[in-house]
């Protein structure tokens, strides 16, 4: 078994060059240390072959924490409520009944909402669109993650969690402060964090009590059925779970597929027919999006070996919390040929962007129409866009979420297009 190089990855990571670059890194990791034990004492698995088996074998060769792995994990949790909801949606995960609510909700998303929030996700892009049409057309810069991406996620959370018009404000002021709160060092960040907690939670379980009083045609209304249905009804702690694991997931990763679409749109627009053809052409671009660039760069639901583990000649120990490497492994040459190149018209099935096995992501249908919408709707509408200087690449980086976003993508019309 091979030692380890002393390379501090998980600061490189953090740096300025690699939160704009990973992937030489990433490549370093995955050549040299494909099983790399960090300074905070996980591990990263980043061979496709061995990301792949590792989640395909979540539940038996390896397990996720219980509530007690992560409280001793996160001390902080026991004083901090914010940090608690979060503990407690993600140890939802081995609690009796989760997987039947994941289930349902997986199935519901897909089949259901989708195609009822497609509708949304036009009529808002259109109006956003609007919005920024005649400043691209006088030549300015416009910020598409402030202007378009995160606007629209949010809308499209308010409408899949019920969030009524009025609210949609503070309660996404609040998630976004209890979100923040999670990478948060200081007390002071912390406590408001844990009165926002407060405040959503307070929120979530008026819309559940209203759901049982009043069903709707809805993803609350079906999740408080399932729940009702299939489990006892002591405290409606599952269903609260869920909601702010999907949202402590989803919202922030989702923006941030949009802005790898344009992102893409930017840097290749020798691919951009692929916006042009049909449906299935622009599911190619996206897949290709997602898996060029992944969103998430680390598994965000850590794993624990159950046992001595032996991936080719390295060895994950028993006991090891183990986090995959899905940008490294969605970059392997020995599963995609000439990884560092964008092509969409690659064989993406084997892709890790989205997950792998029993924890495969409950919004990826959601996500892969929402991304196809959004940039086809774009492309149409303004085809000839350019940067508009570099992305603003958010500080906090692939720790506590996995996710590698931006904060500001600026973008303006071609020389040919005004
Ligand atoms: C581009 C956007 C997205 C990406 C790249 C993404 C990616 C992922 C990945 C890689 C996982 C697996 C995590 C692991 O194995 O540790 C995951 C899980 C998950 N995702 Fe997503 N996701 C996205 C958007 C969403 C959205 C929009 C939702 C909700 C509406 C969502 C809900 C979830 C949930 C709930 C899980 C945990 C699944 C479980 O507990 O069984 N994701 N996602």
């Amino acid at each position: 078994m091979s030692e380890s190089s002393g390379v501090n990855v998980l600061e490189r990571l953090a740096a300025p060059e690699s939160r704009r670059n990973p992937y030489p890194l990433l490549r370093w990791l995955r050549e040299n240390e494909p099983v790399h034990r960090t300074e905070a004492g996980f591990f990263l698995v980043s061979r496709h072959a061995d990301a792949h088996w590792a989640l395909g074998n979540t539940g038996d060769a390896l397990v996720v924490p219980d509530r007690e792995d992560l409280a001793r994990q996160f001390p902080a949790a026991a004083s901090h409520p914010a940090m608690e909801v979060a503990l407690d949606g993600f140890a939802a995960k081995s609690k009796p009944g989760y997987t039947s609510l994941r289930r349902m909700m997986s199935r519901d998303l897909a089949r259901t909402r989708v195609a009822q929030v497609g509708e949304s996700i036009r009529l808002r892009c259109a109006q956003l669109i609007d919005g920024m049409a005649e400043r691209l057309h006088d030549g300015e810069a416009v910020d598409f993650h402030q202007e378009v991406s995160r606007p629209l996620t949010f809308e499209v959370f308010a409408e899949l969690f019920g969030v009524d018009g009025d609210e949609r404000h503070g309660v996404s002021r609040d998630v976004l402060e209890v979100a923040g709160g999670l990478e948060a060092v200081d007390e002071e960040a912390l406590k408001a964090a844990d009165a926002a907690s407060e405040r959503v939670e307070s929120y979530f379980r008026g819309v559940i009590a209203d759901r049982r009083r009043s069903p709707r045609d809805d993803l609350m209304t079906a999740l408080v059925a399932a729940h009702d249905t299939d489990l006892e009804r002591p405290d409606d702690k599952l269903i609260l779970g869920l909601l702010w694991v999907l949202w402590m997931t989803g919202f922030d990763s989702s923006a941030a597929g949009l802005d790898r679409g344009m992102q893409a749109i930017l840097d290749h627009p020798d691919q951009l027919h692929w916006l042009r053809g049909d449906d299935q052409q622009a599911a190619a671009f996206v897949e290709e999006v997602l898996r060029y660039d992944s969103v998430i760069l680390l598994t965000p639901i850590p794993r624990i070996a159950a046992r001595d583990i032996e991936f080719g000649d390295r060895m994950l120990p028993a006991g090891a919390m183990a986090r995959m490497v899905i940008a490294a492994a969605n970059r392997d040459p020995s599963v995609f040929p000439d990884p560092d190149r964008f092509d969409p018209s690659r064989d993406n099935r084997p892709t890790l962007s989205m997950g792998y096995g029993p924890y495969y992501c409950n919004g990826a249908a959601l996500v892969r129409a929402e991304m196809s919408i959004v940039l086809t709707m774009i492309h149409d509408r303004f085809p000839d866009l350019v940067a508009a200087g570099e992305p603003v690449w958010t500080e906090a980086i692939g720790t506590a979420n996995g996710i590698r976003g931006v904060d500001h993508l600026p973008i303006r019309m071609g020389t040919a297009g005004q």
